[in-house]
């Protein structure tokens, strides 16, 4: 296995997507992750082994085999059909077992999205894209890292408050979805001695606790 955090490219949107619409079944259609991976305030991670291969599963509405339907005879005929980002990949190499990214803007950091796979979760992927992001925010010389969460999400805030987050405030109705509270969280002086040290021992925890291989768990 080569486990592996790097930045998130073009190829992997699929597998991302499919893992957003896991993580976030309400929030469908997912963000525009092609979009994001052009926009220069947005950068994005992935947590992937680069020597699994992903199969991409097979669509629900797959047409049955010797189907020569319209669409797929224009398509055929004009030859314009571009995979998009919603689509699965023929065969991309690398296995993406989550994602995070941020915002980088005015000196803050602001974590976007932190997704793990269900059935690789509880593994320690979640905490390494967090670590991740807050070295990120550091390498961009962010002072502050910022996020919002759902009041009811307390794994990710028990995620969040492991590493430092602290809770500074409430957004009433954040959510477009059922109007829940955003709980808003941050890291102060992310880049000080203190908070330093702290994301050191926690990493070298991390590295202690999480010497076996990552496996499927089934739920
Ligand atoms: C939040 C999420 C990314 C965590 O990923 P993960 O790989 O399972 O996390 P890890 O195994 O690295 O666990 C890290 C910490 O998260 C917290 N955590 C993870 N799963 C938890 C659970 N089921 N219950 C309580 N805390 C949990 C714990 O603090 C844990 O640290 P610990 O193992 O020392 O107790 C994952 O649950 C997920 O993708 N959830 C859906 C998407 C989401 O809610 N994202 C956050 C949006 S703000």
């Amino acid at each position: 296995m080569a486990f592996n955090i790097r930045l998130m490219c073009q190829e992997d949107l699929p597998q991302v997507n499919e893992i957003d619409h896991e993580a976030f079944p309400t929030l469908w259609p997912p963000p525009n992750y092609h979009r994001e991976l052009k926009n220069g305030l947005a950068h994005y991670i992935v947590a992937c082994d680069e020597e699994e291969e992903y199969e991409p599963p097979a669509p629900k509405d797959a047409p049955p085999k010797g189907y020569f339907g319209l669409p797929a005879r224009l398509r055929r005929l004009f030859n314009h059909h571009r995979p998009s980002d919603n689509e699965p990949a023929s065969s991309v190499s690398g296995y993406i077992f989550g994602f995070a990214g941020l915002w980088l803007m005015a000196g803050e950091a602001h974590i976007t999205n932190i997704a793990v796979r269900e059935s690789y979760r509880r593994q320690g992927i979640g905490d390494l894209l967090l670590i991740s992001m807050i070295e990120l925010a550091v390498e961009l010389d962010a002072h502050l890292v910022t996020l919002e969460v759902r009041a009811s999400n307390t794994t990710a805030q028990s995620l969040y408050a492991k590493y430092g987050f602290i809770e500074v405030g409430l957004r009433r109705g954040y959510y477009t979805d059922n109007r829940e509270d955003g709980v808003l969280m941050t890291i102060e002086n992310v880049t000080s001695a203190p908070v330093q040290a702290n994301l050191r021992q926690l990493k070298q925890a991390h590295a202690r606790r999480w010497r076996a291989p990552i496996r499927r768990i089934a739920r």
